[in-house]
């Protein structure tokens, strides 16, 4: 039998003990020995709930009990999660964690020290939720050279920018309404300003090319400034807006970027509504395949953290082989990223023909908002597009193309 011990008794905690108690036979079949939650560590007291008598405070009762082989982390935040699991970890028992925060910043080590001790750091949930991205590309992936990794990896934005879309809303309204709906946090800034989707898709790239990429070297940009009018001109060219983390090779080099993007309609991203997340991967042999399903929710992620709790009984004495080293993964300087850019412009007296000057013969969108017209640029780097802006005045925004 497997002892388990469940570190934070949240919403993904709680999750964990209701997955591992509903399918307990079928996942004991699976393991192939029983999976039974030992202690459950929380400062909180929560009586009447089936956890009350496993109930711990002090986190060196788990860390001095030999008969806990795997601990599930599912605390959230760095500290002191980052102290406990290194400490299980150097413990010798595996750990199974549903937390992006510490993964991206500490995944290298923590696996290095799984590695050395002959037992696993795993942490599918920590990226999709419920969805299956971290095995795929540790293992069905590996006989290609990832080319490209786009995702919808946040969904309480992809929600967001859904209603905006759908109802022709202010990004503030529609963030109330989420937050009311618990769909978004009393302080949404981790997800509305993309910092959720940047250590993602840092954690995703550093696993697609097997070196730490950190995630303060990503260009993030939130939704904050996306509004009603953008999507009525989304519309019109065929496209809609997501929040997307991507990474790719130009040239060679990887470019990784978060931000509010125009996806058209023949993309398979194009789709992927509400909540949901969806991950798009294109590989050198296998071409493209696509990850959909639910990125976030109690059982969805807790699930995810159970199938890494049967992946760790299954392999107890062994480490399964990850390669994500501490070795730095070296980024393409944004400013010489390239991007076509949707922009939006005052049309006052003379700016058609600055705007030819600086961005060539460009087609005209005008959906019948006053005073403004809107059109899409050529691919330019950042630093080019940036120069140019700085030259005309009066742009109201601009959107890059996902292409
Ligand atoms: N806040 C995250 C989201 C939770 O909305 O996707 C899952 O990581």
């Amino acid at each position: 039998m497997s002892k388990v011990a469940v570190m934070g008794y949240g919403t993904v905690g709680s999750g964990v003990v209701e997955v591992l108690t509903t399918n307990a036979q079928s996942i004991s079949m699976r393991a192939g020995e029983e999976v039974e939650v030992k202690y459950v560590l929380d400062l909180r007291d929560f009586p009447g709930s089936p956890v009350e008598n496993k109930l711990v405070k002090d986190f060196n009762v788990i860390v001095n009990d030999a008969e806990v082989d795997i601990v599930v982390e599912t605390m959230g935040g760095l500290h002191p999660a980052y102290e406990f699991v290194k400490a299980s970890l150097e413990a010798g028992k595996s750990v199974c964690t549903s937390n992006k925060e510490l993964v991206a910043a500490y995944g290298a080590e923590l696996l290095e020290i799984a590695r050395d001790n002959n037992i696993n750091f795993l942490f599918e949930a920590s990226v999709g939720g419920g969805i299956p991205i971290i095995r795929p590309l540790k293992s069905s992936l590996t006989a290609d050279e990832i080319e490209e990794i786009t995702g919808i990896l946040n969904g309480t934005t992809n929600y967001i920018l859904t209603k905006m879309r759908d109802n022709g809303s202010a990004f503030e309204e529609v963030l109330k309404e989420a937050q009311e709906l618990g769909y978004a946090e009393r302080n949404p800034e981790a997800d509305v300003e993309g910092y959720d989707a940047c250590r993602k898709i840092a954690i995703l790239t550093s696993l697609a090319y097997g070196k730490q990429v950190d995630f303060e070297d990503i260009y993030t940009e939130g939704i904050t400034a996306i509004t009603a009018e953008d999507f009525l001109y989304a519309k019109a060219i065929g496209t809609t807006i997501k929040l997307v983390g991507t990474s790719k090779i130009v040239n060679g080099k990887v470019v990784a970027m978060v931000a509010p993007v125009l996806i058209s309609a023949d993309s398979p991203l194009y789709s992927v509504d509400d909540v949901f997340n969806g991950i798009y991967v294109r590989g050198n042999m296998l071409g493209d395949v696509m990850f959909y399903g639910k990125g976030a929710g109690k059982l969805p992620t807790a699930s995810a953290v159970v199938a890494d709790v049967v992946e760790a009984v299954k392999h107890k004495g062994t480490n399964i082989m990850t390669i994500w080293s501490k070795d730095k993964q070296e980024l393409v300087d944004f400013s010489e990223a390239a991007h076509r850019f949707f922009v939006r412009i005052n049309n006052s007296e003379g700016i058609a023909e600055k705007v030819e000057k600086l961005f060539g013969a460009v087609k005209t969108i005008d959906i019948g908002i006053a005073d403004e017209y809107a059109f899409v640029t050529d691919e330019m780097t950042e630093s080019a597009f940036a120069d140019k802006q700085a030259e005309v005045s009066g742009v109201i925004s601009r959107i890059r193309f996902a292409d």
